[in-house]
């Protein structure tokens, strides 16, 4: 396919992989395109931005990233429809998010045209990697790092925005159970839980590791100073449902402004389902539990779209969600409403789709 950009050089890759690719057997984030986005941060401003194939990179011992920590990435998916049209859902979000995340970690923002053409013409290149069908996405991983070869601890001159791709499948998630978090934190007050940044996942997953061995999928973490509101999990927002009305935490410097997130509160406004937003008590969810009015709780992000939550445990009180599986879950209807949005099924009247032409 020949492509044309006044900004971005294109270096084909020769050959394809995806001959070798099973995509019925895909194994998330494991396997990637042909192609990659690149661009670098020198003499304060990014140049040079270019499309390349993929392939291994070397960075000196020194630089900066590897040792302290600069990195941020964003999460995000492209889709197609039964006609070969693809889509992007809401891009202009993540393209905000990294660049406040960046802010966060005193890395320079990145350039909005630079952004799309770049993500675009890597999406034109690698199209036959997109799947069409409910449930098929490319995953895409836009991330910056600091590459100046330095040791000293402060801010790099020289860093690297990449975008690389991942074909996925969502397979049927079963639901998860959680284990709400009552000594470790992932964020704090002043911190940079707001961000994504590299640091934050790394710091899960000790804790997380813990809760595994007790039979627990996930941390539900909790705010750091007293352990007593639910905040998010690893990679969700998360939403309780007590009888008919959605619950969900407010943005802070501890919480990921999801997508997902915010599409839900929106959905949910458009459906004329209540849902608060508003900081939520463990007390007020045990009680909840504990007198039948907790209907669900459920998980929201790009990448597993919805993740139901058939159980939590805090402080050895284990909590089963029976009604998990109804058919009449809002976790079902939320997760049909944005995949139909996304994959083209149905009308999309707070143009949040992005069509890549
Ligand atoms: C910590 C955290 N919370 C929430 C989310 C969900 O955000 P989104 O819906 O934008 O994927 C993610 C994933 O990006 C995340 O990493």
């Amino acid at each position: 396919m020949a492509i044309h950009t006044d900004k971005i050089s294109v270096e084909t890759s020769e050959t394809s992989k995806i001959n070798t690719v099973d995509f019925s057997n895909l194994d998330f984030g494991r396997v990637f395109t042909d192609h990659m986005f690149v661009c670098d941060y020198e003499d304060g401003k990014w140049q040079n931005p270019k499309i390349m194939p993929y392939q291994a990179m070397t960075f000196e011992p020194s630089a900066r990233v590897f040792h302290y920590g600069q990195a941020v990435f964003e999460g995000m998916k492209a889709y197609k429809d039964d006609d070969g049209k693809v889509f992007l859902f809401r891009p202009k979000q993540n393209f905000e998010r990294i660049n406040k995340s960046s802010g966060r970690l005193a890395m320079p923002a990145f350039p909005e045209d630079y952004f799309f053409e770049g993500l675009e013409t890597l999406l034109k290149l690698d199209n036959d990697w997109i799947k069409p069908g409910v449930g098929n996405s490319l995953y895409l991983r836009p991330f910056v790092i600091a590459t100046e070869p330095a040791i000293s601890a402060s801010p790099a001159s020289m860093y690297r925005f990449m975008i690389i791709c991942s074909p996925a499948k969502s397979y049927y998630n079963s639901a998860v159970r959680v284990l709400i978090a009552d000594h470790y934190s992932r964020s704090a007050n002043g911190g940079v839980g707001a961000a994504k940044a590299a640091g934050n996942y790394a710091a899960q997953f000790y804790p997380t590791s813990l809760a595994q061995k007790k039979g627990f999928q996930q941390v539900v973490w909790t705010d750091a100073d007293t352990h007593t509101l639910l905040e998010e999990a690893g990679t969700m927002n998360v939403f309780f449902r007590v009888n008919d009305k959605l619950i969900t935490a407010p943005t802070s410097d501890r919480i990921l402004d999801g997508v997902t997130r915010k599409s839900i509160i929106q959905l949910a406004e458009d459906l004329g389902i209540t849902c608060e937003v508003r900081p939520v008590t463990v007390a007020e969810i045990k009680e909840a539990a504990k007198d039948g009015s907790l209907k669900e709780i459920f998980g929201a992000g790009t990448a597993a779209v919805i993740s139901p939550i058939s159980a939590f445990e805090h402080q050895d009180e284990l909590f089963e969600i029976s009604s998990v599986d109804a058919e009449d879950s809002y976790a079902k209807l939320f997760k049909q409403t944005l995949l139909n949005i996304q994959h083209n099924l149905s009308e999309d009247k707070h143009g949040w789709r992005y069509e890549v032409k």
